[in-house]
């Protein structure tokens, strides 16, 4: 054959395969607001800069006239591309095409380009639409699975992963994006479950609808499994493009570098952010936007476990992460979930080389029989460990409460902050002036002529004692009392000195956190 024809044979080829599952599935996944898979990348990935691989990959199943079957790609798209002209691996699954199910063929695609991600020190991203293991492939499917959560578990921790859930995910299909770093869910779009609704009322007589079940709200919301929840497909992958621009390309690089801006002083002045009164809340995250380049934050998690706010922002043009209490819900304590959430990003943060800066304001751990059941001991543990084992430069903030192991575990000194600063209005204690007055002044109150006044006069002089950063000043537990106006300098400062940090890394092969 001449180049001509094989050229024409070639194109034929083409033609067939980006079909996909044909123009009728196309049209159902559309006619629900979802783009084709090969359309996701494309709106991802800087224009014209995907390269596909594997096109011409077709299953090899017999089963079931499996044989008979013609599955376009398998049922996955495979390739690189760039964002912000940054290489990444990409992979969509396509739903049209055997609902996006994980066969033998489909699952070594995705784990090619996962060894490629790994080889080249890039950001993998995964789009998953899937139903799971494919039935009709049986062990085999199973087996990609297994092949794929390996790859996951071994690449954690040397380049970012990050899961799309863009369809219905069930199974395998959602196993991988939990080993993952960050999972985007589009409301309406997303759905995840071990098991269907179908599968639960055979099995337990429950009866629940998808959305229900495992919509993009109840994982933004309630599970935490999902760090970014957005409205549309097209919100979702603005999100991943601005999350790719704060976190470095891989565990032996910083992020990139952005041009330096001040911060929207006029919307945010952190002298007024916080009230005068100690007890009345006020939003953190104003906080960390009067104190950031261009007052730009990139909240991860936002709907889920909110007394605690993570993400990232800029100072002086360089990514930071912040872990700050939230005053504004539940007074910004540590429960369980807040406990999971900080403790996981700071593990993230302390792999990829990102500073973290930690604003303080809670009066503790959560008590009540509900969080002890729920096993706030261990959850609450994870984020002492966290923070210990992280050997990134660690700044800490006390903006106002730091009551009893709250103090401890949002990264003082004792957990190797490296500069724990405080403003004059934090409040350094065991617990709160009034909790503190009542028991260890309890005989004073109970036998004095006016309780409540006796009470008041405890109180008063506790709080003057006690709480305001002077006392763990004079044991050198907080290096320096700094007024609101100069927090922005104070921390660029101290993370430019901690640029080069260093330490050995302990004779061990790995701890043992508490999971
Ligand atoms: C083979 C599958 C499939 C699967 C869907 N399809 N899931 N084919 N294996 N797992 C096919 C359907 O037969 C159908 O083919 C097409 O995809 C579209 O599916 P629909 O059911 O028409 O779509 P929809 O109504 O939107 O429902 C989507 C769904 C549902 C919720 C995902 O298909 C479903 O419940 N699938 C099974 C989910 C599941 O239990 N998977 C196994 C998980 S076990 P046609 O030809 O009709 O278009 C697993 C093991 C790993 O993954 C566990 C690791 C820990």
């Amino acid at each position: 054959m001449a180049l001509k024809q094989k050229t024409i044979d070639l194109k034929m080829r083409m033609k067939d395969a980006l079909k996909g599952g044909g123009s009728k599935a196309i049209e159902k996944q559309k006619a629900i607001g979802k783009l084709t898979a090969r359309e996701r990348i494309l709106a991802i990935l800087d224009p014209k800069s995907f390269h596909e691989y594997d096109l011409f990959v077709e299953h090899a199943a017999k089963d079931f006239d499996m044989d008979k079957k013609y599955l376009p790609g398998d049922g996955v798209i495979t390739g690189t591309g760039t964002i912000m002209s940054k290489p990444v691996c990409i992979y969509a699954q396509d739903f049209t095409v055997a609902g996006g199910s994980l066969g033998w063929m489909h699952a070594k695609k995705i784990t090619k380009i996962m060894d490629h991600a790994m080889k080249l020190k890039v950001p993998i991203i995964g789009i998953n639409d899937s139903g799971g293991a494919r039935i009709q492939e049986g062990v085999n499917s199973l087996a990609g699975y297994g092949e794929i959560f390996y790859r996951n578990t071994k690449a954690s921790g040397m380049i970012p992963q990050i899961s799309v859930i863009l369809g219905p995910c069930a199974g395998g299909a959602v196993y991988s994006p939990a080993l993952t770093d960050f999972v985007f869910v589009v409301d309406n779009i997303s759905k995840m479950f071990i098991t269907g609704p179908e599968v639960i009322k055979t099995v337990l007589g429950e009866e629940i609808s998808m959305e229900k079940l495992g919509g993009a709200k109840v994982h933004a919301e309630t599970t935490g499994n999902a760090h970014f929840y957005a409205e549309s497909e097209q919100e979702c992958f603005d999100q991943i493009k601005q999350l790719i621009s704060f976190i470095p390309w891989n565990n032996k690089r910083k992020a990139m570098s952005f041009p330096k801006k001040q911060p929207k002083s006029k919307a945010y002045n952190i002298e007024s952010i916080i009230p005068t009164d100690p007890s009345t809340p006020y939003d953190v995250r104003d906080v960390i936007k009067a104190i950031s380049d261009d007052s730009e934050f990139l909240e991860v998690q936002e709907l889920f476990a909110a007394n605690i706010v993570i993400g990232y922002a800029r100072l002086q043009g360089e990514t930071v992460a912040f872990v700050a209490n939230q005053p504004l819900v539940l007074a910004g304590v540590l429960d369980v979930d807040s406990s999971d959430k900080a403790a996981r990003f700071i593990r993230y943060c302390d792999s990829f080389n990102i500073p973290i800066v930690t604003l303080v304001d809670l009066p503790g751990y959560l008590p009540g029989i509900d969080q002890e059941h729920a096993g706030v001991i261990r959850h609450g543990a994870k984020v002492l460990y966290a923070y210990s084992e992280a050997t990134v430069p660690k700044i800490t903030l006390i903006l106002r409460k730091a009551y009893g192991g709250g103090y401890i575990a949002m990264c003082s000194h004792h957990l190797r902050a490296d500069f724990v600063m405080a403003w004059p209005t934090a409040e350094i204690a065991v617990m709160g002036p009034e909790g503190a007055a009542n028991i260890i002044f309890r005989k004073e109150i109970a036998t004095a002529e006016n309780p409540d006044e006796m009470r008041k006069q405890k109180v008063d002089e506790y709080r003057t004692k006690f709480a305001n950063p002077y006392v763990a000043a004079a044991y050198g537990y907080i290096d320096a009392v700094i007024e609101p106006f100069e927090t922005r300098k104070k921390l660029i400062h101290a993370l430019e000195i901690s640029a080069n940090k260093t330490e050995e890394a302990l004779d061990k092969k790995h701890g043992v956190p508490p999971f």
